[in-house]
């Protein structure tokens, strides 16, 4: 067996430390993008050794979420079929995890306003379904980094997320480094329209642009909060312009109500949509929905046909309360159902 992302890409994480892919479980690297390079980075011992266990069909520890695919007989993402290599074509990189907003759903390590409000919270003696823990604000980009990962020959792809990308200072300096062949594509939070990385964006064949949407109108702002639809849905006719844009939404218990409307809009703005369902906390997973609402929900069958958690449901009911009464608002306000199905009055 083999893996084209441990030969031929490289993935780093808000804080500098490389990992294997982006789903890969590894336990936490030593090695980081401010001690050494993305080739010292795949001739260490962690890729090296996985290299070698794939060889020997054996799937790595850290594999398991393709092992798992496998075994269910359906295609992980090792074998997802598009074309890597030579050497280091691929990036897939987190400059940082400075973000403007903060999404009920995320783990608050991947944004800067998320970590601020949990300590907030921590301070006030609140328990958080993530856990506490300490992190820093990272912003490892620097011109020279730029430099660094724009010059290899055999790039491809470099795809950018965070942390908002939009928001990482020099991006349009990075940008204007790379090729016009490379394909650039991002996960953004559509908040933010910088004129200076529009104008480059202009220069590349190809630029892919997924607006990380959660709901149209107050379901996206209740739940990427700190955002206004308006100005996301203007930002997004606006990178039209220069890029191939689609809608990702975050599929959990707070949207999942709406996908139909989801589906609509989307339709009737001619927009693809890649689903994206959410992996952590199990309170906000749909599966863990009170039985009445997941009668209701017409997609995602399979999940809707896992027991569901009464624990989970009592955990949102707590932790949905604990936010709004620090954010100033009331759940009830933009997601009325969701509400009555929670019981929450
Ligand atoms: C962490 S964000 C970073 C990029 C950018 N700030 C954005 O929101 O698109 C990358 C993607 O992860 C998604 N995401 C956030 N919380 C998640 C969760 N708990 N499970 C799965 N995906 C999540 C976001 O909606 C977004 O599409
Ligand atoms: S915009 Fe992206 S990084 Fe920021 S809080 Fe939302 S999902 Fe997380």
């Amino acid at each position: 067996m083999k893996c084209k992302y441990l030969e031929h890409q490289v993935m780093i994480r808000p804080d500098g430390e490389f990992r294997m892919c982006c789903i890969s479980k590894e336990k936490t690297n030593k090695e980081n993008i401010n001690d050494m390079s993305p080739e010292e980075w795949l001739a260490s011992e962690t890729p090296t050794k996985a290299r070698e266990q794939l060889a020997n069909n054996q799937f790595p520890e850290a594999c398991q979420k393709c092992e798992l695919m496998e075994l269910a007989g359906k295609p992980s993402m090792r074998q997802r079929p598009r074309e890597y290599g030579p050497g280091i074509s691929h990036l897939d990189i987190r400059f940082g995890n400075q973000c403007n907003l903060r999404c009920t759903m995320c783990y608050p390590g991947s944004s800067s306003s998320l970590y601020e409000e949990h300590k907030e919270l921590r301070a006030k003696g609140q328990e958080s379904p993530w856990g506490w823990f300490d992190y820093g604000l990272y912003n490892w980009y620097t011109d020279e980094q730029g430099e660094t990962l724009a010059r290899n020959p055999n790039l491809r792809e470099v795809y950018l997320t965070g942390g908002e990308p939009m928001m990482v200072k020099g991006l349009n300096k990075f940008l204007g480094k790379l090729d016009p062949s490379v394909e650039v594509r991002f996960n953004t939070n559509g908040t933010l329209f910088n004129p200076k990385v529009f104008d480059e964006l202009k220069r590349f064949d190809r630029v892919n642009m997924n607006f990380s949407i959660d709901g149209i109108g107050k379901t996206n702002d209740y739940i990427r909060w700190g955002s206004d639809w308006d100005t996301v849905e203007y930002n997004l006719n606006k990178f039209r312009e220069v890029a191939d844009v689609s809608l990702g939404p975050t599929v959990q218990i707070m949207n999942v109500l709406d996908h139909d409307t989801y589906i609509e809009y989307a339709q009737a703005n001619d927009l693809e949509i890649f689903d994206n369902l959410l992996m952590t906390p199990d309170s906000l997973h749909i599966k863990n929905a009170p039985q009445a609402m997941k009668d209701n929900i017409k997609h995602f069958d399979y999940w809707m046909s896992q027991p569901t958690s009464i624990e989970k449901q009592d955990e949102f009911r707590k932790w949905i309360g604990v936010l709004d009464k620090h954010r100033g608002v009331n759940i009830k306000d933009y997601l009325p159902e969701v509400a009555g199905y929670y019981g929450i009055s």
